[in-house]
């Protein structure tokens, strides 16, 4: 029997069940089809056919979600296709379906004007591999310190207040990250609408972000993720020390007794007194690939491009992927 790729919408329209096994057996949870239709709702981030399945029969064994992103390239700002979830059941692996799906995201979006398409995965996960094979590259490598927080040391400077964010914060939030990374290369002008969509909504999802605000208004923000022995403060915009100190004791209060991973981003640069506190910056599995889509790109080093120009490259959060 041959396979034939279909939209999201068919899938969703005719063969419910299967969509939603085949997204179980790969990520263990059933939310992320709700959400996605509501996020399309807005318009943003997903792209209008949202992802690619590959059926056989009643079958569906395949798939790859595509969402939209900017990046700052050393010729400017451009869009480029974000490729998320992509998934094969275990039992049609090496089939490469995960592949056909791929090539035909890029063929869509290489004819919508797109010029490179980017993804998050692990260096040791197979799917790396796969990637590599496609022509994309290692753009990226997050790092990461811990320390453990036994007792508080930062107190928070006069003047700051530091609070859960609220969903109307998007616009503030979006608009502090902007201003923080003028100048950068790489994930330096989010979207606004990025804000509201993936860390501000579905319930009690604003309180893993926390704001500063000097006279009222939001001067900066970090994220906390908090598990039950530890917490990631995976992205911190603080555009000066002071600003940093009062989102630093805000965090240390919330996290007694527990060990902090800190993103890169908390730190000035590798002589930064406050990483002498923490253990060394170390690089994770997770990596940042781009796939250059347009003939033009296609013989480029991403990784040195987008480095070119000795601006930094902006990447938090590996980007909200
Ligand atoms: C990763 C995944 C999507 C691959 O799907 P797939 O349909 O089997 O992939 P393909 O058949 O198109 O594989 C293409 C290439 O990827 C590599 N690859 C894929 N699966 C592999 C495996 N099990 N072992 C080694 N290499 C593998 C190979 O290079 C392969 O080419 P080859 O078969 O010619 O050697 C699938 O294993 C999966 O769903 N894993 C769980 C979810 C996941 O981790 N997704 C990736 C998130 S970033």
């Amino acid at each position: 029997m041959g396979v034939e790729i279909l939209d999201f919408d068919d899938a969703y329209r005719d063969l419910r069940r299967a969509l939603v096994s085949l997204h179980y057996s790969a990520w263990g949870g059933l939310d992320d089809l709700a959400s996605a239709l509501r996020a399309r709702r807005s318009g943003f981030p997903f792209a209008s056919y949202l992802g690619v399945y590959a059926r056989e029969g009643d079958e569906l064994l395949s798939a790859v979600f595509v969402s939209q992103y900017r990046l700052t390239t050393p010729q400017g700002p451009e869009p480029a296709a974000g490729i998320e979830l992509v998934m094969t059941r275990p039992d049609a692996m090496r089939r490469g379906l995960a592949a056909q799906l791929l090539r035909e995201v890029h063929r869509r979006e290489r004819s919508a004007g797109r010029r490179l398409a980017l993804l998050c995965t692990g260096r040791s996960n197979l799917a790396h591999e796969l990637y590599l094979k496609l022509g994309y590259q290692d753009i990226f490598y997050p790092r990461t310190a811990l320390r453990y927080i036994d007792r508080r040391t930062s107190s928070a400077p006069p003047g700051f207040r530091v609070r859960p964010a609220r969903r109307s914060d998007a616009p503030a939030l979006a608009r502090v990250h902007r201003r923080a990374n003028a100048g950068a290369l790489g994930f330096a002008q989010r979207d606004p609408r990025a804000y509201r969509a993936r860390f501000l909504s579905g319930a009690g999802a604003a309180r893993g972000v926390l704001v500063a605000e000097r006279q009222g208004r939001v001067a900066g923000y970090a994220t906390l993720e908090p598990h039950s022995t530890w917490g990631r403060a995976g992205e911190v915009i603080a555009p000066t020390r002071e600003i940093r100190s009062a989102l630093m004791a805000s965090l240390e209060r919330r996290s007694s007794g527990r060990w902090l991973a800190f993103a890169s981003d908390w730190f000035s640069g590798e002589d930064d007194p406050e990483l002498a506190r923490c253990t060394p910056l170390l690089p994770s599995y997770a990596v940042m690939m781009a796939c250059p889509l347009a003939p033009e790109l296609r013989r480029r080093n991403l990784y040195q491009w987008l480095r070119s120009t000795g601006r930094p490259f902006a990447c938090q959060l590996l980007d909200m992927f």
